[in-house]
């Protein structure tokens, strides 16, 4: 049996943060495969980059609401219990992309290493930046034809912002991969394919950078290559600090390819030992420690369950300290009130299974009859309070919608606000509209289909959706500031968020610059505290 503080030093949170189609899905399925929670690969429902209609989208949502198999997996490895915290990324990329990684304690940044940092990573990776997590990067597809690691190194340090430290470093990446060398082995793992997209497992053969066959195995070309890099990387690259990694400003690299299974193991054992237990979170009496005795948590995701004839919904849980056990009633600081956390549920591959107890660090989902919103803390502390808010993330598509039937604007009002609370949607309320119509905004664009198919099917609201030309919304401190803004321009709109707070919404980049540099004095920020 082990106590609270072994069960919380044992695990570790994460988010795969990754542009569409670098590999997460077959990452994912490769680190379950390794971590024994599946035995064959080609299980794990991937939602495909392709054009699929928002009726499809619907329909694997549903089936999600039955069966949320890929929110969160968890299984154990070398004594470490592994959560994986999933970030919707196609099509389907939506602001809970952003708040998991609220609920995350590190994120491993996946890169297919043919394109380097791509749009969404760097979304992702700016909120990570701004949490202060480590980050992990794994640079796919070596497989194939990628770039050079130098100039991945650069690119990381340039777009990014981050140094990086190899711990792996790839052998050919002209499409002709050997392998990865291991720095603090000092071995050359030789690269091997089985052939079936890596459904099982695969042995490996190392050899030693002193080893004299070394040529005769890769090559006398790529052997030289091969010490001349490590030759630079340890003279003039950055040297390996646990500490910066923590802090989240060295990046430990790996290099391999997914669907190979090749890198991932080395990648998993490194990663465990580096990466962060579960940690401090900050709240309104102060910092909060994981061994705590009470038990504290905070809603970070409700996933609804689309089937009308089930209005039920999962709250998912991220638990920041004490010990959770089946059933328990906690209370919610929102509310004022204990709340019972009822079918509580953890998710493993294919299957779910009841959670009779969790620690810290461990993501349950609860049954939801319309209880929980989004942020609200749980705790069985005598003290109240409440963690820091989940932040509201940049919405980039926004529309005006109404009620095309007037007279179930009551049916509208109810099914915008439930889908708030739900985090679907953000919400703005512009002076010029009345209360018959509002602004809405979405970090993913099928987020405004969905939304309209949602009010339909749960609500009977046949949705009108304007779309609007706006690009950027920004919220500004002090917030109490006198604004020089263009006075007849449909450049720049007045709002305010659903919490009272102004915001600015901008049609372009050229017309938020302009008005940045009319304000000096003002703060605009695309984050909401
Ligand atoms: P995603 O979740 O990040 O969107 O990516 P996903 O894992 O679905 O992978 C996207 C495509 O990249 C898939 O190909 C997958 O097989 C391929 N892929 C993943 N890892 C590697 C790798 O290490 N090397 C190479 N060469 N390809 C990789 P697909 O053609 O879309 O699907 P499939 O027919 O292979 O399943």
């Amino acid at each position: 049996m082990l106590n609270r503080e072994q069960e919380i030093a044992r695990r570790r949170t994460f988010a795969i943060i990754s542009h569409p189609d670098a590999g997460k899905t077959t990452l994912t399925e490769k680190l379950l495969l390794y971590g024994g929670a599946i035995r064959e690969a080609g299980s794990v429902k991937s939602r495909k980059a392709g054009n699929y209609a928002v009726s499809d989208w619907m329909e694997i949502e549903m089936q999600r609401g039955i069966s949320v198999t890929s929110s969160v997996m968890n299984f154990d490895y070398e004594g470490y219990r592994i959560n994986i915290l999933d970030t919707p990324g196609h099509q389907d990329f939506s602001e809970d992309a952003y708040r998991t990684l609220v609920a995350a304690d590190s994120a491993v940044m996946l890169l297919d290493g043919a394109k380097g940092v791509e749009e969404q990573t760097r979304k992702l990776f700016h909120v990570c930046k701004m949490r202060g997590i480590p980050i992990f990067t794994f640079v796919n597809k070596l497989d194939r034809v990628c770039k050079n690691p130098f100039d991945l190194q650069d690119e990381l340090e340039k777009t990014l912002g981050i140094h990086s430290y190899p711990v792996t470093w790839p052998v050919g990446v002209d499409g002709v991969f050997k392998g990865v060398y291991n720095r603090a082995l000092r071995r050359l793992e030789l690269f091997q394919t089985s052939g079936s997209h890596g459904s099982q497992k695969i042995s490996s053969i190392q050899i030693d950078i002193s080893d004299p066959d070394l040529e005769s195995y890769i090559g006398a070309e790529a052997a030289q290559n091969l010490r001349d890099d490590i030759d630079l990387l340890d003279h003039a690259g950055d040297s390996f600090d646990l500490q910066r990694v923590l802090a989240g400003e060295l990046t430990p690299m790996f290099f391999g390819s997914a669907m190979n299974n090749f890198g991932v193991q080395q990648f998993l054992e490194d990663f465990i030992k580096m990466s962060p237990a579960p940690g401090k979170r900050n709240s309104t009496k102060g910092l909060i420690e994981p061994g705590d005795e009470s038990f504290s948590g905070f809603v970070f995701k409700i996933q609804a369950n689309m089937d009308p004839k089930h209005r039920d919904r999962l709250a998912f849980i991220r638990i920041c300290s004490g010990r959770y056990e089946k059933d328990m009633s906690v209370y919610n600081e929102r509310l004022g009130k204990p709340v019972r956390l009822a079918q509580p549920q953890q998710f493993m591959a294919q299957n779910r299974a009841m959670v009779e107890e969790a620690y810290a660090g461990d993501i349950i989902g609860v049954f939801d009859a319309g209880t929980f919103h989004l942020g609200d803390t749980l705790h069985s502390s005598k003290e109240s309070f409440c963690f820091d808010p989940i932040p509201m993330f940049p919405a980039e598509h926004f529309a005006a919608v109404s009620a095309m039937d007037i007279s179930k604007r009551k049916q509208f009002v109810k099914g915008i606000e439930q889908l708030k609370t739900e985090g679907a949607i953000q919400v703005f309320h512009n002076p010029d509209y009345g209360n018959d119509k509002y602004v809405v905004g979405v970090a993913g664009a099928l987020q405004l289909d969905v939304l309209a198919y949602r009010m339909q099917g749960e609500y009977g609201v046949q949705l009108r959706v304007e779309s609007l030309p706006i690009q950027y919304a920004r919220w500004y401190t002090p917030e109490d500031a006198t604004l020089d803004l263009p006075q007849y321009s449909g450049d720049v709109t007045r709002v305010t968020d659903s919490l009272g707070r102004p915001v600015i919404l901008f049609a372009s980049r050229w017309a938020l610059q302009k008005v940045e540099e009319k304000n000096t004095h003002v703060k605009f920020l695309d984050i909401a505290p």
